[in-house]
């Protein structure tokens, strides 16, 4: 590898951060795939991110995952923030219970003294099922409140990864993979050059509201996701990436 520990942290930041254009980079030190400790310094370093991001009365849009989910365990406040709004940035995405975006979205806010609002909607939905959904007075309002968020959380997984995750049936896999599928963010699936070249249907943000959103903060670890992480920066709509060293020193071999 081009970088090994003989570079700081800070050297990695700086480096990923100028070659994405990203307004913020942390790095903190370790493997969260193999070490709870360093998964758990990651989620309390997005904590801190946007913690100061924050501001009285904003709408907070979170995804799912394992990663998202140390953020909220490791959120504080010192001051309630009674009135921003943490919610699901989309609907059912196939994760069980602890890390669905809903079950995140609620932690956050009892951790910060917020409010929250769930969005009840089935994995794998049919365009039918979509459209009369979207019919629903009540979702067309909780949808209007999540593309209104001045601010993304989000996680990062490898394409193949998330799609037996989410149980997607073989034939949809395969597709995906010829697609050349290598990342995956909010429902959407990116290729190397961190094109999208398949989206879940379901109910939420969508890729033109990523793209307007004021703050979109990106958290994910681990060796394995190093190109992932590279390649949903490609896309190139993150202002802050949050990450570990064992991912930074993957990504900054492919920059
Ligand atoms: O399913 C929600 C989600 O945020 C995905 O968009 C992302 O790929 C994945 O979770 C990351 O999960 P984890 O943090 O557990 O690797």
């Amino acid at each position: 590898p081009l970088y090994n520990s003989m570079f700081g942290l800070s050297e990695l930041e700086e480096r990923i951060k100028s070659y994405f254009g990203l307004s913020q980079v942390i790095v903190v030190p370790g493997d969260s795939e193999n070490s709870m400790q360093a998964k758990r310094e990651l989620g309390k370093a997005a904590g801190q991110v946007l913690r100061e991001a924050l501001k009285p009365t904003d709408v907070v849009a979170v995804t799912g995952g394992t990663t998202i989910a140390q953020v909220a365990n490791q959120l504080a406040t010192s001051t309630a923030l009674k009135s921003v709004r943490f919610v699901p940035a989309r609907g059912g995405l196939g994760e069980s219970h602890d890390y669905q975006a809903n079950t995140i979205a609620s932690t956050m806010a009892k951790r910060t003294g917020g409010q929250y609002r769930l969005l009840h909607v089935p994995d794998h939905l049919g365009e039918e099922a979509f459209a009369s959904l979207m019919q629903e007075p009540n979702i067309q309002e909780l949808v209007e409140v999540i593309r209104s968020a001045r601010i993304v959380v989000h996680g990062i997984g490898d394409a193949m990864v998330m799609a037996r995750r989410r149980k997607l049936e073989q034939a949809m896999v395969d597709e995906i993979a010829e697609e050349g599928a290598l990342a995956e963010a909010f429902g959407y699936y990116f290729d190397r050059s961190g094109a999208v070249v398949h989206k879940m249907q379901t109910i939420g943000l969508r890729l033109d509201d990523i793209v307007k959103t004021e703050v979109v903060i990106a958290v994910a670890g681990g060796k394995d996701k190093g190109e992932a992480i590279a390649a949903v920066m490609r896309f190139g709509h993150n202002d802050v990436l949050v990450t570990d060293e064992a991912a930074a020193l993957e990504i900054a071999d492919l920059i």
